[in-house]
């Protein structure tokens, strides 16, 4: 699939700072007179904003897995149709906090769900969709759930899971970006914020489109 528009996720665990830089970064390409569009999950259209409400709040065992895996996936299938799609359609650069990556590491590695299966969950979905780019902002699980408990929000069901799963995220993202290089880059997420902009500008640099 090819389309005028740029499709750039991050990716990561908790606390990382994603939304931090998907502002800055859509700051940027707005100042470039760019079309941004920036958008999350799970979330991102109405009803997948709905199913968000009922999947990342309340207690770690609340949910089984498997409803867990499936409101993932209805939610993405709503947002990719109503959202991701149109947008990328008229050229719109789409910045995304989480997409497939966040299900193959949570679903796959953390919860220890067949990969092979969600690769073909991935394709009977949305067809396989996939970002241009991917930014892996990496970090160590202890500093991420530290940064990320501090205001104590409501949607913390996944922070409260042990920190041996946020270490088998953490270990199935940097997986996932070795095994496809061209459209991943690790950057480091404890590092000074401008500095992670600047490396965050430098690793999109090469997906604007011929002057
Ligand atoms: P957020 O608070 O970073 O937006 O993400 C909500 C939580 O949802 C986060 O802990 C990761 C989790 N998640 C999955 O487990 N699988 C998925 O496919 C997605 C998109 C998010």
């Amino acid at each position: 699939m090819s389309f005028p528009g740029r499709f750039i996720t991050f990716e990561g665990g908790e606390g990382a700072g994603k939304s931090t830089q998907i502002e800055r970064l859509a700051r940027r390409l707005r100042d470039r007179g760019l079309e941004v569009v920036s958008s999350r999950e799970p979330g991102g259209s109405p009803l997948a904003e709905e199913i968000r409400h009922w999947v990342v709040r309340g207690e770690p065992g609340a949910i089984a897995a498997k409803t867990e895996l499936l409101l993932m996936l209805a939610a993405r299938v709503e947002h990719v149709q109503q959202r991701i799609l149109p947008a990328l359609q008229r050229g719109a650069w789409v910045l995304c906090d989480r997409f497939v990556d966040s299900t193959w590491a949570y679903q796959g590695y953390g919860r220890g769900m067949d990969l092979t299966m969600l690769h073909q969950w991935h394709h009977w979905t949305v067809d396989g969709l996939l970002p241009d780019r991917t930014l892996l902002l990496d970090l160590d699980p202890v500093i991420g759930l530290q940064r990320a408990g501090r205001d104590n929000h409501p949607e913390s069901r996944f922070e409260q899971e042990a920190l041996a799963f946020h270490q088998r995220v953490r270990q199935g993202f940097l997986c996932l970006a070795q095994a496809a290089p061209d459209r991943y880059r690790v950057l480091v997420a404890a590092q000074a914020i401008t500095q992670l902009e600047e490396q965050i500008w430098m690793a999109v640099h090469d997906l604007f489109p011929d002057p």
